[in-house]
């Protein structure tokens, strides 16, 4: 099965080497479209003309995102397994033409959402599926605070990346809302920002305060200035209170912690033990995701409909005052 990113860098080549260590591809069968990137273990694909796309089982576009929409034009009659790495375009206009340029294939592409599957994300999804709880509040921080070199590079140019916090890293929170809430409709409330620190124009921290038709409280609190990387999951239910904290690497390890309502009462000298506790010292995000999407399991990838709806709401909270 032969299969190509685009794009060599941070997320190109983690796909590569998910898809050599985990899955077993051979090095020759996993192609590389990167002018900018000359050396690599994996096959240089040094020209795209003449290429039939549809030779390849899966193709990963891991570029920039304001490089996304002039590959994907030329992938319109394209028919196998496609995943562009989030977001969908560079704003929401972008989006929706993306969107129309693969609407014949929408049930063959994905938009890459790695928080979804991370080992607790999913078992937080499996307890709200399985328990049909209500859910009183959602309240989501992540934070990093990258490193200097960071200002130089297009992640922090507005004009290539397209927004701030609220944008990258935020449409991964907005995404995984969505996805706890089985795509409710989620409105803004209320935003508040800062910026001031890297001043490449974006808001460089951010609270959300947004609400979906069954959530009246969700609370997104987002930084490009956490000098400890932090990534929280706090849900209240009226039967528990789910935690999770962590994200592997230098977020600290990933532990949830599942809290039941007066559990005390029957075990009064068990009264801070979590119900539900587990620890994930490894991030299996990028290889759930790829499983997921190889092996089509529609209920929890990103579609493309999805991939243009998060945008949608990015859009939304920007243009609200
Ligand atoms: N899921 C996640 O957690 C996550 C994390 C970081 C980035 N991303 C997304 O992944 C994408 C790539 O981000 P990154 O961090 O890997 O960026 P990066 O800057 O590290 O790498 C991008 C690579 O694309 C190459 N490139 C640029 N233009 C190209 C073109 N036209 N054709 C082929 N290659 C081209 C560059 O040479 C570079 O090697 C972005 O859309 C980003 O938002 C997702």
């Amino acid at each position: 099965m032969k299969i190509l990113i685009f794009g060599f860098g941070l997320i190109g080549k983690k796909r590569a080497e998910t898809l050599e260590k985990i899955f077993r591809k051979k090095k020759k069968d996993i192609l590389i479209y990167d002018p900018f990137f000359k050396k690599h273990k994996y096959t240089k694909l040094s020209s795209l003309s003449n290429i039939n796309f549809n030779e390849f089982k899966l193709i990963i576009i891991a570029v920039p995102h304001y490089q996304q929409f002039q590959i994907i034009k030329l992938l319109t009659n394209y028919k196998n397994i496609l995943l562009i790495e989030k977001p969908l375009g560079k704003n929401y206009v972008e989006a929706m033409k993306i969107f129309n340029l693969l609407k014949n294939n929408s049930n063959n592409t994905y938009v890459g959402f790695n928080h979804r599957f991370y080992d607790g994300v999913q078992k937080i999804k499996y307890i709200l599926e399985k328990e049909k709880d209500e859910i009183i509040s959602i309240r989501i921080n992540m934070g990093h605070g990258g490193s200097p070199q960071d200002k130089d590079s297009w992640k922090k140019n507005i004009s290539l990346n397209g927004g701030g916090a609220i944008f990258d890293p935020g449409i991964h929170l907005i995404d995984l809302i969505r996805f706890f809430l089985k795509n409710q409709k989620i409105s803004l409330i209320k935003k508040i920002n800062w910026k001031g620190l890297w001043k490449f124009g974006g808001e460089e921290e951010s609270v959300l305060l947004l609400k979906s038709k069954k959530v009246s409280i969700i609370q997104l609190h987002i930084s490009l200035c956490k000098w400890l990387n932090e990534f929280s999951i706090n849900i209240n239910t009226t039967k528990f209170n789910i935690i999770l904290t962590g994200r592997t690497g230098n977020y600290g390890p990933q532990i949830i912690k599942v809290y039941k309502r007066w559990s005390w009462i029957k075990n009064p000298d068990k009264k801070n033990v979590p119900y539900f506790y587990k620890k994930f010292d490894e991030d299996k995000s990028f290889f759930n995701e790829l499983k997921s999407i190889i092996n089509k399991k529609t209920h929890n990838n990103c579609s493309l409909r999805n991939g243009l709806e998060n945008m949608k709401i990015i859009d939304l909270i920007y243009k609200s005052k």
